[in-house]
């Protein structure tokens, strides 16, 4: 299966809309293919409980995440985006996690400066092994970016 019908199949799965303040939210979850998205699926697979109102991104390594695609999503309507990858030191690509976190610190700082709330962004790194871990980061997310509501106007 290509990675685009994979990526498909895995956000149609994960899409419940929750409807607040009259629309659904939309969260985009930017996760790399080796850490993050294993967490998830694992979660998924143990049947822990979690949002349904997020879609999957799957990337090879948040390495390949240009901090660009996160302004498109939030121009395109995204109400948060959350970006998962292997913890530093774990990267499949031995350092394409590094180069990732010194690029979402500094999208994490100029977030605020775009009118955009900042617990609408958050990074963070979930291992394959960390099913319980992935359903307590985007749980927390989801319920912040919820408990925010839609987020106003589309430029940034
Ligand atoms: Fe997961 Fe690089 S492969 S962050």
């Amino acid at each position: 299966m290509v990675a685009s019908a994979q990526n498909k199949e895995a956000g149609s799965a994960a899409v419940s809309e929750g409807v607040v303040q009259g629309r659904p939210i939309k969260v985009v979850a930017i996760l790399c293919n080796w850490c993050s998205y294993a967490g998830a699926d694992g979660a998924g697979t143990a049947r822990l409980s979690q949002p349904h109102d997020f879609r999957i991104v799957r990337v090879p390594c948040t390495g390949r995440v240009d901090p660009l695609l996160v302004f498109k999503a939030f121009e395109k309507g995204a109400d948060g985006v959350l970006i998962s990858g292997c913890h530093p030191g774990d990267c499949h690509y031995s350092e394409g996690n590094y180069y990732a976190r010194r690029k979402f610190e500094l999208l994490r700082r100029m977030v605020p400066h775009l009118g955009i709330e900042p617990e609408r962004f958050h990074y963070t790194w979930v291992s394959a092994s960390e099913a319980a871990r992935w359903q307590e980061v985007v749980t927390t997310f989801v319920t912040g970016v919820a408990e925010l509501g839609p987020r106003e106007g589309r430029a940034l």
